[in-house]
């Protein structure tokens, strides 16, 4: 397989019909998927000629890691919905391609087991677990079983439509979920219902104290949004709108990412998902000013067509392919 499109279709040939259409799935009728391959699209490049990149390197550095590139796991959950390797398998190719993953709090093996299948610590991405008390124990599991840096994502406090698991998948290291309370007549399934559990700034704000870990936010698209994490003490931002799966219509990630970036100017690292599907995109994010990119759906077509192993290909394809555009654009570190 010579390229991503192989894979995505070796994973599409691979996959159940019901697990092929979760893991496409776009909110609404997809304006925002589309508008986010539209602005990747629009981007045109303008090499600098004969520049000597004979020492030149994608490595990076985030609190006190440093990775060889800077094309970072997204959070997916369930991943053995995908292939039997699952998270762990994830987990090994990132480090065996000297990356970094992000771990999902929907994962499906258990946070202990997918730290053990990598040497370097990895990332953990926190999901709101209805109420302070099961959040911090969940965090604290991620602490204790090795995991470096923590990632809420808040971006998704509405509950979508997930597919339907068969019965030996599940969110192995969540509790059982809430139960909202009944609701009485009149009252909204999403304003009283679902959003009674859902996080607000105080939240974000108590969540700051219970970790020493550098904590980031995930799901960001308003500059005032990364302005008010950064006044908490929030080490990081990223830059997603989720790959276009949460609400139909919001900004393409590359136009939040420049209105970001320049609202946080350099104070703390701003990374980035929802679009990428080649070394030439996360090119363009990282000159945009992301310090690292994620990739979710790429990652997860190389999963299901060759489990771990699948993985480390479509890392290796993309990381080529970034080599190649800093090559030909000139550029010999990523620090722009
Ligand atoms: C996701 N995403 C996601 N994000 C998160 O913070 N926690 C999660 O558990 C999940 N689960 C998940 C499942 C599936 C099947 C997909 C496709 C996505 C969002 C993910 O981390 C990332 O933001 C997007 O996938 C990035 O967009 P691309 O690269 O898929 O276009």
């Amino acid at each position: 397989m010579l390229s991503l499109n192989d894979f995505q279709q070796q994973a599409q040939a691979s996959l159940s019909p019901e697990a092929w259409a979760y893991l496409q799935d776009t909110a609404g009728r997809g304006f925002t998927a589309q508008a986010n391959r539209d602005a990747f699209d629009a981007i045109q490049l303008v090499p600098k000629l004969l520049a000597n990149l004979r020492k030149s390197s994608t490595a990076v550095s985030l609190f006190g890691q440093t990775f060889d590139h800077p094309l970072f796991l997204a959070p997916i959950a369930y991943q053995r919905l995908f292939h039997v390797d699952g998270e762990m398998g994830s987990a090994a190719a990132a480090d065996a391609q000297g990356g970094a993953m992000l771990v999902s709090s929907l994962a499906s093996q258990s946070l202990e087991s997918i730290a053990e299948a990598s040497e370097r610590p990895l990332w953990f991405q926190l999901y709101w677990q209805g109420n302070r008390e099961r959040t911090l124990r969940l965090l604290k599991r991620a602490e204790n079983a090795g995991y470096a840096v923590v990632v809420v994502t808040v971006d998704a406090p509405v509950k979508q439509a997930v597919c339907e698991l068969p019965p030996h998948i599940w969110a192995v290291n969540c509790e059982q979920p809430l139960q909202a309370n009944p609701l009485k007549a009149g009252q909204s399934v999403v304003f009283d219902g679902w959003m009674s559990q859902a996080p607000t700034w105080d939240d974000m704000q108590w969540l700051r104290e219970q970790t020493r870990l550098p904590l980031l936010m995930k799901g960001v698209l308003h500059p005032d949004d990364a302005e008010q994490a950064i006044d908490l003490g929030f080490d990081g931002i990223v830059v997603s709108n989720h790959g276009g799966r949460v609400l139909d219509s919001v900004v393409s990630s590359v136009d939040a990412l420049r209105a970001v970036v320049a609202q946080v100017n350099g104070r703390v690292p701003v990374l980035f998902d929802s679009g990428i599907r080649s070394g030439i995109d996360a090119y363009k994010a990282l000159s945009l000013g992301a310090t690292a990119v994620c990739i979710g759906r790429p990652y997860i077509y190389g999963l299901a067509a060759n489990g771990a192993m699948g993985v480390a290909q479509v890392l290796r394809l993309m990381r080529d392919e970034l080599e190649m555009t800093m090559a030909l654009m000139g550029y010999s570190k990523l620090r722009f």
